[in-house]
Formats: C-alpha cells, sequence, structure tokens
C-alpha cells in the first residue's frame, strides 16, 4: 500500500537516494530541503521549521506515514547545531500530530545521526541541545565556531551526539512509543555524497580518515546503501525497533569501542566457580 513520506535534505546525497528509493517502491514522499523540493525551508531557524511544517502538512493534507529527519550540515559553524539537532527535532515535534493521525496505523520516524556520535563532544554543548535550549546552545556553537576551525569541528560529533541521545530519551515515551510511533536514528561511517566529496579526494584525506573512522567491512558507503537502512525503519515491517541508533558504518563501531557495550549494569563479581578455584590454586607461571 502507498504511504506518504517526509524526507528533509532531499536535494542531495542520503536524502535524495532515500526519496528516489521511497518513490521507486511507490510511494509519495513529499521533499524538504533549502535548496529544492516540495518544500523549500531553511531548517536552521524556528521560522523556517515552521515554514516546513506548515507547507508539510498543506502538501500532505494532515496525514504522514513516515518522517525521515535527515538533513545536515558538518560545517565547523554553529549552523550546524542549528540544522543538524534544532531542525531535525523541531521538525519532528511540529509533524508528530500528522503521524499520529496516519489513516496506515503504522507511523515511523528516523532521524540521521552519525558515527561521530563516537567521537569527542563539547559536553555543556550536548546539554545544552538536549535540554532543548536553542539559546544557549547557539551561544555555545557561535563560541566555539569563533575559535576557528579546529575547534569548531567538534560543532558536529556533538550535534549528533545530542540528536541520538534525543532519539534515546523520547522514543520510548507516551509521546512516540506510547502513540505507536518507532522512533530511531541511523548513524552512517563515510558515505560517498557530496558533504565528503573534498575530504575523501585526496590521499591526506583519506588517511586522516582511516583512523578517525575505520571501515573494515567493504569500505566507504554509497548513499543507497544507507536508502535501504532508513526505509526499512520507516516501513510496517518496523515494529518494535525503539530508540536504536544503528551503526551502518562498515564496523567502525564495533573497531572503536569494542566487544563489551552490555556491561554497563553488571554487578560486581562475587560468585567464583570451581574452575576459577581451580586457576586461583595453580602457581604463578614465570
Ligand atoms: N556523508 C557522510 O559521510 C555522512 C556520514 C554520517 C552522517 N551523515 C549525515 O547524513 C545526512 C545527509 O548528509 P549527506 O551526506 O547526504 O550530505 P549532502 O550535503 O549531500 O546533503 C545534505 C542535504 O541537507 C540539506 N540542508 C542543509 N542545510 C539545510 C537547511 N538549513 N535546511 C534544509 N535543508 C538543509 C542540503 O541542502 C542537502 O540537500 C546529514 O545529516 C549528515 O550529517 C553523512
Amino acid at each position: 500500500m502507498s504511504r506518504t513520506y517526509v524526507v528533509t535534505g532531499a536535494a542531495s546525497g542520503i536524502g535524495r537516494a532515500t526519496a528516489n528509493l521511497l518513490a521507486h517502491r511507490g510511494n509519495r514522499v513529499i521533499g524538504v530541503d533549502v535548496r529544492s523540493g516540495d518544500v523549500v525551508a531553511d531548517l536552521s531557524t524556528p521560522q523556517g521549521r515552521e515554514d516546513a511544517v506548515e507547507g508539510v502538512l498543506d502538501e500532505a493534507g494532515g496525514r504522514i506515514d513516515g518522517v525521515v529527519a535527515n538533513a545536515g550540515l558538518s560545517l565547523p559553524t554553529a549552523a550546524t547545531v542549528a540544522v543538524n539537532y534544532f531542525g531535525a527535532v523541531g521538525l519532528l515535534h511540529g509533524l508528530r500530530s500528522a503521524l499520529v493521525a496516519a489513516s496506515s496505523g503504522a507511523p515511523r520516524a528516523v532521524v540521521t545521526s552519525s558515527m561521530a556520535t563516537l567521537m569527542p563532544v563539547h559536553a555543556p554543548l550536548v546539554e545544552a541541545c538536549v535540554a532543548g535550549d536553542e539559546e544557549r546552545a547557539m551561544l555555545i556553537a557561535a563560541d566555539l565556531e569563533a575559535q576557528g576551525p579546529q575547534v569548531g569541528a567538534i560543532l558536529y560529533p556533538s550535534s549528533k551526539r545530542a540528536l541520538s541521545r534525543w532519539v534515546r530519551r523520547v522514543a520510548p515515551t507516551a509521546t512516540w512509543a506510547g502513540a505507536g510511533i518507532p522512533l530511531n536514528a541511523v548513524a552512517p561511517g563515510i558515505v560517498r555524497t557530496p558533504m565528503v566529496e573534498e575530504l575523501i579526494a585526496t590521499e591526506e584525506g583519506r588517511a586522516g580518515l582511516e583512523a578517525a573512522v575505520p571501515m573494515p567491512l567493504h569500505g566507504y558507503l554509497e548513499a543507497q546503501q544507507v536508502a535501504a537502512l532508513i526505509a526499512w525503519l520507516v516501513s510496517p515491517e518496523n515494529t518494535h525497533l525503539c530508540g536504536q541508533t544503528v551503526y551502518v558504518d562498515g564496523g567502525s563501531d564495533v573497531v572503536l569501542r569494542g566487544e563489551d557495550v552490555w556491561s554497563w549494569n553488571d554487578p560486581p563479581s562475587t560468585v567464583s566457580t570451581p574452575h576459577d578455584e581451580a586457576r586461583e590454586s595453580q602457581p604463578a607461571s614465570s
């Protein structure tokens, strides 16, 4: 059955590939972008987000089956935080009631985060974002931007960490899970799109990325490969994924974070086994 989807950042890269894939499968897609599309709006400002929501609701007649909040920037500037965090969260807030009204009974929402969630972040900026304090977040972001691109580079991972934390915080609440809306994030590794074109064009750029974004499985992604995951996440087949950040990253998450990400709640080990006792009674080898 045809569904109505909203895709932001649909004029380029992952957003365009997602919009094309969903349309190719017989769905109606409303593309939102600052450059061109069904709804042209600037998601970096509160007014632009309001315009985007109004434009989408007009186009969709008030009912939407899925939202892909994907638009983003990776510049060392405050605008990166405005679009990546407040643009995505603002749009989802604005369109939530149209998702609840979806006649399909299978509303879905996805944001595009990044493997950059695993990189160092500016903690006060992340906290201001997740607290929903845009004014404070933008003041911090402007201050980081003013210190030059090397310092400003922390704006991108900070915006994506905040976004994945927001998803994790709100997805299980009455607003999303309680309303029957799976809300999740995708976290791509390096994807060949205009966003990273310059960076991966030189040997120096690629070498710099190697340690920061190790991708032992198949190397860099194509936008269509991320689109396939997003399309599943917004499909009715996805019934129980809640608040996850799904790393589609050729392995960078597992390489960087290692094998054990489950020990957060383990009690201190107090029970010893016969195997432990036998090992302890053996003389230490020299
Ligand atoms: N390319 C990568 O390696 C990579 C990796 C991880 C995550 N991502 C994320 O994927 C998403 C898509 O990026 P991409 O690689 O396709 O980049 P892209 O530059 O090809 O596309 C981004 C799109 O977002 C739109 N956009 C930017 N600012 C906007 C604004 N203020 N309002 C509305 N639209 C705006 C742009 O016009 C563009 O069409 C971003 O959120 C990005 O952070 C990309």
